[in-house]
């Protein structure tokens, strides 16, 4: 098993969201329950769940730029234990996420300038290395993003992720606002990429499909807390959590991507969490043992998840 780079520890988060006269906070949205993560250097942790069960949450925690509420995050085994040097991400919309004022060379770079001192002949230099790696023509580089099509704006992003050489890649639904053939196109770069660098990807989407195609593990979220995990074709091919059943059963064979959030799978609210089970409102299989809250439990191998009934669940459904 290779070495771990980053883990995270029973990590909670809260956002206040309304306060009183006085303002003291009334509510709260509970973004993150009880997270455990490790991330493990060279793979492709694919992150998957519907809208709003806290994906881009943990994404703006992994990268430093929120804290936990309660929890840990270590990093002192990533080399250089610096997030911004060794952790970059790459957002779903490259437009609002690229700065629109500057050619995209000095964009591609930027990470490189705010590390360090570097001349701007270097920085050009290095652009056009990265921009021809992630394939875009170098004689573009004077441009403004705009001038270039949604694929790729994101290319650009992924060339300005790469600059400083970090070692983890955090992806937040990286192919959403693009069109599905440019999806195929994007997802199979970052693949080269991730060959040629050994990179370390968190690939988070709300599509199944996307993950499937690249992850090497794979983790299933749910109101906050990871509902199971383990190697991608284990929790997508016998998935043991019953809300990994239903998400999975509407995805469409063919693998066109989910758009809007299945029916039967919308979220409570994390205003007012549940008591046990998180899931168990809308869980088939749900019984009074589930009142308890669930622990993420090792079934075999590498797969866990957060049901006491997931081994029974995984023989009815084969
Ligand atoms: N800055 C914020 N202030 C208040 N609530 C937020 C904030 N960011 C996210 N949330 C809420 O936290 C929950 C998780 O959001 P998010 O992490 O964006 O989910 P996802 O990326 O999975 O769609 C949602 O209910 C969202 O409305
Ligand atoms: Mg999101």
């Amino acid at each position: 098993m290779s070495e771990t780079l980053l883990e995270l520890a029973d990590v909670h988060l809260a956002f206040p969201s309304r306060r009183n006269w006085i303002g003291k906070v009334t509510e709260q949205v509970h973004a993150l329950n009880g997270l455990d993560l490790t991330v493990r250097r060279g793979e492709t942790l694919g992150i998957v769940g519907e809208s709003g069960c806290g994906k881009s949450t943990l994404a703006k925690l992994l990268m430093g730029m929120l804290k936990p509420g309660v929890g840990q995050i270590d990093r002192s085994r990533l080399p250089g234990n610096r997030v911004g040097g060794s952790m970059q991400m790459v957002f779903q919309d490259p437009l609002s996420s690229l700065d629109p004022r500057l050619p995209v060379w000095r964009i591609i770079t930027e990470p490189v300038a705010i590390a360090s001192r570097t001349s701007e002949r270097s920085r050009r230099a290095l652009a056009e290395k990265l921009a021809q790696q992630v394939g875009v023509r170098p004689e573009y580089l004077d441009r403004a993003p705009h001038a270039f099509s949604g694929g790729q704006r994101q290319r650009i992003a992924i060339a300005r992720a790469l600059s400083s050489e970090p070692d983890i890649i955090v992806l937040d639904e990286p192919t959403s606002a693009l069109d599905i053939s440019v999806q195929a196109q994007i997802l199979n770069l970052l693949v080269t990429l991730q060959r040629q660098q050994n990179l370390t990807y968190i690939l988070i989407s709300h599509n199944v499909s996307v993950v499937r195609h690249i992850s090497d593990r794979v983790a299933v979220m749910y109101l906050g807390q990871i509902v199971e995990m383990g190697d991608t074709h284990q929790v997508l091919e016998t998935p043991a959590h019953p809300y990994t059943r239903l998400l999975m059963d509407s995805v469409p064979r063919i693998d066109v991507p989910l758009g809007e959030a299945p029916q039967n799978t919308e979220l409570p609210g994390n205003r007012q969490l549940p008591t046990g089970c998180y899931f168990r409102d809308r869980c088939p299989w749900a019984e009074s043992a589930c009142a308890t809250p669930q622990p993420l439990r090792t079934l075999s191998g590498n797969q866990s998840a957060r049901c006491w009934k997931a081994e029974k669940v995984i023989v009815s459904a084969s």
